[in-house]
């Protein structure tokens, strides 16, 4: 018997053999060509557009975001549009989606591009990650889609389409789970349309081979499938392990002097940063009133009293499990401006509802004007 042949030093083995590499590649793009979503943003070339799709896509469904994605770009329809406007009327665009760290990037990154590149956004993955809120996925998704560049990214979508396929072990979060991972799709990336195969895959992670109940029966990629093949489907990835959402108590001042509400705008770091709210502090579940009332005046820099409890709004965020406990409160002072926020404000309810605020503090503000918030 012949020894095993052994590689050449200069040739290493191909991270995807070549055969299977093309056959994976021209069923998943024919797949998609047959049977793509009508999406608005699959309708453009703007990069801009394209990019804004992205950042709301990371962490918000379809869905949710189209309707969103055409008011945004109706609003700001350009690059230049979006660095000039106020960064409350981006937050208050963003309203309803969540995770409002993308807002605050997205517009500072208009600005960069603005400054640094002439308005124009950069065409590489390279480039691109040097602005504020490009992450590997982002960055691959633009320079791909909008510039036809061969730059890999992996999402949840294909993070799954590719640990069945190549049966990768490991839980999402794993560091050499998604070292492996982000190679493969480097490796599948390279050819002809890189934009339309990195949706092609998205795409197939988001119809076909979905977390529960996959399509296996109509998956045209099924034939090349390591987990369809050793019946591994349904175990690959293993679910990720999520931490139960902290608790969250704010004590929420409802402060009404002559028709009007006292609102305040956060600073600009942390969770809900830059955005409007009823002022609020956080405590803990069993905080007495009159502690309460000092954590607000210390907040607001204004002496405090409790009146009384106008309910309590309570929402789940993925991380956090919030409790907004509505006081309503008085002190022998307005305060105009507070050591703790960039801006206080007295508003009427159509000036306060107007403003850049995050769902939870919407649903306590509507909670405390039907309460009775503004009658004395
Ligand atoms: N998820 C995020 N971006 C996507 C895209 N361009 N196509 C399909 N799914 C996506």
């Amino acid at each position: 018997m012949s020894p095993p042949r052994k590689r050449k030093a200069s040739s290493p083995a191909p991270l995807i053999e070549p055969g299977r590499r093309e056959s994976l590649r021209s069923r998943l793009l024919e797949g998609y060509d047959r049977q793509k979503r009508d999406l608005p943003w699959r309708r453009t070339r703007d990069p801009y557009a394209i990019w804004l799709s992205e950042v709301m896509l990371q962490q918000t469904q379809v869905s949710t975001v189209i309707p969103y994605w055409e008011r945004f770009l109706q609003r700001f329809p350009t690059v230049e549009a979006l660095a000039a406007a106020p960064l409350e009327d981006v937050l208050a665009g963003w309203r309803g989606l969540g995770y409002y760290s993308r807002a605050r990037n997205l517009h500072r990154a208009a600005q960069e591009v603005v400054a640094r590149f002439g308005g124009r956004l950069p065409s590489t993955a390279a480039e691109l990650l040097t602005l504020p809120g490009f992450g590997r996925y982002t960055a691959g998704a633009v320079a791909s889609i909008a510039f036809g560049e061969p730059a890999p990214l992996v999402d949840g979508n294909v993070a799954r389409v590719l640990s069945r396929l190549f049966e990768v072990e490991g839980a999402p979060g794993d560091r050499a789970r998604e070292a492996r991972l982000w190679e493969l799709a480097t490796g599948l990336v390279h050819g002809e349309r890189p934009g339309d195969f990195n949706q092609a895959l998205m795409e197939h992670g988001a119809t076909v081979c979905r977390p529960e109940n996959p399509l296996c029966l109509l998956c045209p990629v099924r034939e090349e499938c390591l987990a369809y093949r050793h019946g591994r489907v349904e175990e690959l990835p293993p679910a990720k392990v999520r931490a139960a959402p902290k608790r969250m108590t704010l004590a929420v001042a409802v402060w009404s002097h002559e028709g009007r509400l006292l609102l305040a705008r956060r600073a600009e770091k942390g969770l809900f940063g830059g955005l409007w709210e009823l002022p609020a502090a956080e405590v803990e579940d069993d905080t007495p009133d009159p502690a309460s009332a000092a954590k607000l005046a210390e907040a607001l820099g204004a002496d405090v009293t409790v009146q009384g409890h106008l309910g309590t709004v309570r929402r789940q965020l993925t991380h956090r499990a919030l409790s907004l406990r509505l006081l309503r409160v008085t002190g022998r002072k307005h305060p105009t401006h507070a050591p703790s926020f960039r801006e206080l404000r007295w508003c009427t309810p159509d000036e306060a509802s107007s403003l850049g605020m995050s769902t939870a503090m919407h649903k306590a503000l509507e909670a405390a004007l039907n309460a009775g918030a503004l009658r004395e």
